[in-house]
């Protein structure tokens, strides 16, 4: 049997096997947040198509971190039963579904939060754009515990696990980069100091959901901007994932859309956070989930064969075909994804969706 298909645990969690739905914003959910039937049924599809486990698109944890419209919100109690109706659908399947706790931070549309969005410095994310309002110490704490209590809302909600996005430029690898975070005090000004930020969120999670419950964290470990984080700054912050209490490492990179890489057509176009993922390797023993492009089956096996990750993780290819799982394992050989970026709603419009204009249907 393929190693594919062989069980891992990620803390208390046993998954059948080794594949995983990466986090992917679905536009599901309704202006206030709440999600729509549509996401229950994506989500009950995904199960039944034999999926290790699902990691929810991001949540917001605060009305001033909601990234975008139509994104599902986590950030008040009243909102837990019409979660319950995700992790419902799954478990009816026999699958599992985690979710992930988001704060946009500068990375915040205007028409989504109520106020200027923050961030730990006043810079731009580019040249012309709205400077973000620098947070206060009492800002910072507010936040810290907007990501506890969103743990344990997803807990009272019949999650199986939370996972904390510190990636793709969000508030958390905000703090993370050197790029964007320009403080002084306690919260930056040197790699041990910029890490703060993640390290208290890390552990007031932890504190807020108990020991034996999930929790993962999806870490962008490698900017690629100038003056941004580099891979030997986060192999530091790996190094301390598990004191944190971190249970299972997603490794990703980049800002924004740009770690969504376009024409994944061949095996070297694959697995392209691979040589963070192997920086990761050395620094910690924890589970290691790769995302970025995992393509065919060929190139999956030989990634979990050689060590530098335990699980695969893939977002647009499910997006295709949702039974992907299922087809992997009765002998298809890979996802017939293009990565062509079209599974976007456009303006106007709202609902992931594969829009590859020659898709057979
Ligand atoms: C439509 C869409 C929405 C996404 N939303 C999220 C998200 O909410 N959280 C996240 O961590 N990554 C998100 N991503 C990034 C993916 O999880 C993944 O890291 C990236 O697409 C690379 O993997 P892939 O080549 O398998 O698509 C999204 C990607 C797409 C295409």
């Amino acid at each position: 049997m393929s190693i594919l298909f062989e069980p891992k645990s990620i803390g208390t969690l046993e998954l059948p096997n080794r594949l995983i739905r990466s986090a992917t914003a679905e536009y599901m959910s309704d202006l206030e947040g709440k999600p729509e039937q549509s996401l229950a049924d994506l989500y009950a599809e995904l199960a039944r198509g034999r999926i290790g486990l699902i990691i929810t698109g991001h949540c917001f944890v605060h009305e001033g971190g909601r990234c975008h419209l139509h994104m599902t919100g986590v950030h008040r109690d009243d909102f837990i039963p019409a979660l319950e109706t995700l992790t419902t659908a799954v478990h009816d399947e026999g699958g599992l579904v985690t979710m992930q706790i988001n704060h946009g931070g500068r990375q915040c549309a205007a028409d989504a939060i109520p106020g200027p969005a923050v961030a730990p410095s006043p810079v731009p994310l580019s040249k012309g754009e709205d400077r973000p309002q620098e947070l206060k110490e009492d800002g910072i704490k507010d936040l810290m515990i907007a990501f506890a209590d969103a743990a344990g809302r997803a807990k009272a909600a019949g999650f199986d696990g939370v996972q904390i996005h510190a990636a793709h430029g969000y508030l958390i690898n905000q703090f993370n980069s050197p790029a964007a975070n320009w403080r002084r005090d306690r919260w930056g000004g040197t790699p041990a100091r910029r890490m703060r930020f993640l390290e208290e969120v890390a552990s007031s999670v932890r504190d807020q959901v108990g020991d034996d419950y999930p929790l993962l964290i999806k870490l962008g470990m490698e900017d690629s901007v100038r003056d941004g984080l580099t891979l030997k700054d986060s192999v530091e912050i790996v190094r301390h994932l598990a004191d944190w209490g971190i249970d299972a490492l997603e490794v990703s990179g980049a800002i924004g859309k740009t770690s969504v890489r376009k024409d994944i057509l061949r095996p070297e176009d694959e697995a392209y956070f691979l040589d963070a993922a192997r920086g990761a390797r050395e620094a910690t023993d924890l589970p290691i989930i790769l995302v970025g492009g995992m393509r065919s089956k060929q190139v999956m096996e030989s990634v979990l064969q050689e060590g530098s990750a335990d699980f695969i993780s893939m977002s647009r290819p499910f997006i295709r075909e949702p039974d992907l799982p299922a087809r992997l394992h009765e002998g298809q050989e890979a996802s017939t994804c293009i990565s062509c970026n079209l599974c976007w709603p456009p303006p106007g419009e709202y609902g992931i969706a594969c829009r590859d204009p020659n898709r057979e249907q």
